[in-house]
């Protein structure tokens, strides 16, 4: 069976809540259309999760899964370089959810802050359901299932990447464990060869004894380039660098991007709650009206009063989009009143619209194609499923659960 270097893998995953708008685009989107020619990228339309929050209204989730595989596509996802599917149509991350389920205590799943934040949030609904509380275990499983390292999201998704990796780590305790461990790991070392197994012992050591990073680093490429490596070998010495049992579930890491943080047109966070946004599908004209209405440093009541960008929600939109010298205009324009707010404003409403041009020029092929937007989905969905089955084919050894 084909080993998986789980950190060359991504998988990332975004609820179909309906158009996408600026803020997905350049807080998520355009690193994962980066990240699909750096890494092997898995990108899931998570309809199950819909489901956890809007079970009561299930009629719009076909179109909110068409409309962002279309938004998708557009901003440059390609289906070539990454693989895209639909959450329920890989089953698979169903199975693995249930047997997680079994090894999750339930006060880990309460104690996750998303759980009684959202509760709060959403009091209009009962969510005291049973989905709702696996919702962090079903995004576990979903990473898990193809043995993702790196798992790009927003800092509001740390916490549910913390639980897939204490959910792994449970996993490979409770199952990669083996009584002879130490010394299968001994023979496994001495079929890399003397040189190699010295390296890779010492290796080990500096890592352990001194956390060194860099060691560990080394220690996973030198694994890595072995190829004739039996795959429980492999997984006894990824397992033994880091403790005393096979590497089942790779455990995963956040990816973060540096891009600056692009709040709504209220200065708030960008969401549909708070109705600051611009969707990606928004018209030139319209992009014109939202920006006009913004508002700007309340201490420049009159045209002539002098203003503050830091205290600006505009200024944040500037940092984003404009160049130093763009920048350096508003800076002294804005601080000597020199400029008008509107004038501020000019330069970004231009350069939004160029940017979704092209983007809404893509967008309406896709549409005026939707057999090709299915096309895309299903065969993502299959390729995804070839991952997954491999993964659950071990999973399920590892419990004991094989019958031929
Ligand atoms: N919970 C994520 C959100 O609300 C969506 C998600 C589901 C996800 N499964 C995932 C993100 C797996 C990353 C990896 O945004
Ligand atoms: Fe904001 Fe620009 Fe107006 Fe200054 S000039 S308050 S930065 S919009």
């Amino acid at each position: 069976m084909a080993s998986v270097d789980s950190q060359r893998r991504v998988l990332s995953g975004m609820r179909p809540t309906g158009r996408l708008y600026l803020g997905h685009y350049h807080g998520v989107l355009q690193n994962w259309v980066k990240l699909q020619h750096e890494y092997e990228c898995f990108f899931s339309i998570v309809d199950w999760h819909a489901l956890t929050t809007e079970y009561d209204d299930t009629g719009g989730i076909r179109q909110h899964v068409r409309d962002m595989a279309i938004d998708w596509l557009a901003v440059g996802v390609s289906p070539s370089a990454s693989t895209m599917f639909i959450q329920s149509q890989v089953p698979e991350h169903a199975e693995l959810h249930l047997l997680l389920s079994m090894i999750c205590p339930l006060s880990w799943l309460e104690r996750v802050p998303t759980y009684k934040e959202l509760q709060e949030k959403l009091s209009h609904k009962d969510l005291s359901t049973y989905g709702f509380l696996g919702y962090p275990l079903l995004q576990a499983a979903d990473i898990l299932i193809y043995r993702a390292g790196l798992v790009p999201v927003g800092s509001d998704q740390f916490a549910h990447v913390e639980f897939s990796r204490e959910i792994a780590r449970r996993f490979n305790h409770l199952y990669g464990g083996e009584d002879d461990f130490e010394e299968r790991v001994q023979t496994a070392i001495s079929r890399l060869g003397k040189k190699t197994g010295k390296l890779y012992t010492s290796l080990r050591r500096t890592w352990q004894e001194q956390g060194d990073g860099e060691a560990l680093e080394t220690a996973r490429a030198l694994l890595k380039e072995q190829q004739s490596l039996t795959l429980g070998d492999r997984e006894r010495l990824f397992g033994y660098l880091e403790g005393s049992s096979r590497l089942l579930l790779p455990e995963p890491q956040t990816l973060t991007s540096h891009e600056p943080k692009m709040p709504g047109l209220d200065g708030q966070k960008m969401s549909k709650s708070h109705g600051n946004t611009i969707v990606l599908r928004d018209s030139p004209a319209e992009v014109e009206e939202k920006i006009s209405r913004m508002p700007t440093d309340p201490a420049r009541v009159h045209r002539n009063d002098p203003g503050d960008p830091a205290r600006c929600p505009v200024w944040q939109w500037h940092l984003i989009y404009s160049d130093e010298g763009c920048r350096n205009w508003v800076q002294e324009g804005c601080r000597s009143a020199g400029i008008g707010c509107l004038d501020c404003k000019r330069p970004l409403i231009a350069s939004i619209q160029q940017e979704l041009a092209p983007i809404q020029e893509r967008a309406l092929d896709y549409e005026d194609n939707p057999e090709l937007v299915r096309s895309i989905l299903a065969e993502g969905s299959e390729r995804a499923r070839e991952a997954a089955r491999e993964t659950l084919v071990e999973v399920r050894q590892a419990m004991g659960l094989t019958y031929r």
